[in-house]
């Protein structure tokens, strides 16, 4: 595997290769876990040349302490994505990626007004702009993300019908815990006793989908799943939303098969979890 830290070295790499392969790219902010690899593997699969970026992105995280707090693991990230067939790791520091602080600001229109877009203000102005630097750098044929971020999934979409990249998007499922759990790097910063109880999320989650397959409403099914945090103080629920798998906008009704989508977010001591199923 080929490690590079600025842009011009990678650009080089790439151009002297990018003829005759197929680009695969796999964006993350590293502290990298099996969810990560899954992404790496179908890459791997469906392309010639697999690149993977860690760079944990300033301009994306709206709360200093969580950017403070979020793990950094590159010597092993590097190990796990050599170990998984990842061709080129890009792993630029801050000033590399940010020479100023970017003046452009991107909106996402209604993708803006819900869920992670409404909770965390200009987080999707910061992952639009380093994935739309990630594209301008590397020139993917394929991007891979995971349906973990459901919504995420949907800016990127629109970041590229919007500026036209060249790249197909391709959404990958999410990867669990044996107790159901979604991997995600900041499960790392959750005590033994809060990783014990994380599971409720992903138990909120799948009564949720019982609820919606026995027929009861919107309304009731977030009310019961509300309702399920209530005897447990260790979490403050932030969102229950049942929407449109492909707009996020919420669903007044289930929609036709994998078009609905059950979203949630929850802080459960200093860690906020998100998670999603797709109905
Ligand atoms: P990060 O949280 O590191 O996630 C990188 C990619 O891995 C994302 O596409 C995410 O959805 C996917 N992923 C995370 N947990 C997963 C799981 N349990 N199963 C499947 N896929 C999973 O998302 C980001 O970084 C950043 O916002 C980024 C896109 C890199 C821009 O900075």
């Amino acid at each position: 595997m080929h490690r590079f830290d600025t842009v011009t070295s990678l650009r080089q790499h790439l151009n002297s290769l990018r003829s005759t392969q197929k680009v695969g790219l796999v964006p993350t902010m590293g502290a990298l876990h099996e969810g990560h690899i899954t992404l790496i593997e179908k890459a791997r699969q469906e392309n010639d040349l697999v690149v993977s970026s860690v760079f944990v992105n300033p301009v994306q995280f709206n709360n200093p302490d969580d950017l403070a707090r979020y793990p950094r693991t590159l010597e092993e990230d590097s190990r796990k994505l050599e170990a998984a067939g990842c061709d080129v790791l890009f792993a630029p520091s801050v000033e590399e990626m940010y020479p100023a602080p970017p003046a452009l600001r991107l909106n996402f229109g209604e993708l803006e007004t819900v869920m992670e877009g409404a909770f965390r203000p200009g987080h999707f102005n910061g992952v639009g702009i380093v994935v739309a630097k990630l594209f301008n750098i590397v020139q993917p044929d394929r991007a891979y993300f995971g349906q973990k971020d459901l919504q995420q999934v949907a800016v990127i979409r629109r970041l590229i019908r919007d500026l036209s990249f060249p790249v197909e998007l391709i959404r990958c499922p999410t990867v669990r815990e044996d107790d159901g759990l979604a991997m995600s790097s900041r499960n790392r910063n959750l005590t033994t006793d809060e990783r014990r109880q994380a599971t409720t999320l992903f138990q909120a989650l799948t009564l949720g989908r019982e609820l919606l397959a026995e027929g009861y409403d919107v309304a009731q099914v977030k009310a019961a799943m509300a309702g399920f945090f209530a005897d447990k103080p260790a979490f403050r629920l932030e969102y229950v939303e049942i929407v449109n798998a492909d707009t996020l906008q919420t669903a007044s009704e289930v929609l036709a098969p994998g078009q609905t989508a059950i979203c949630l977010a929850a802080h459960l001591g200093n860690v906020r979890l998100i998670d999603n199923l797709v109905f």
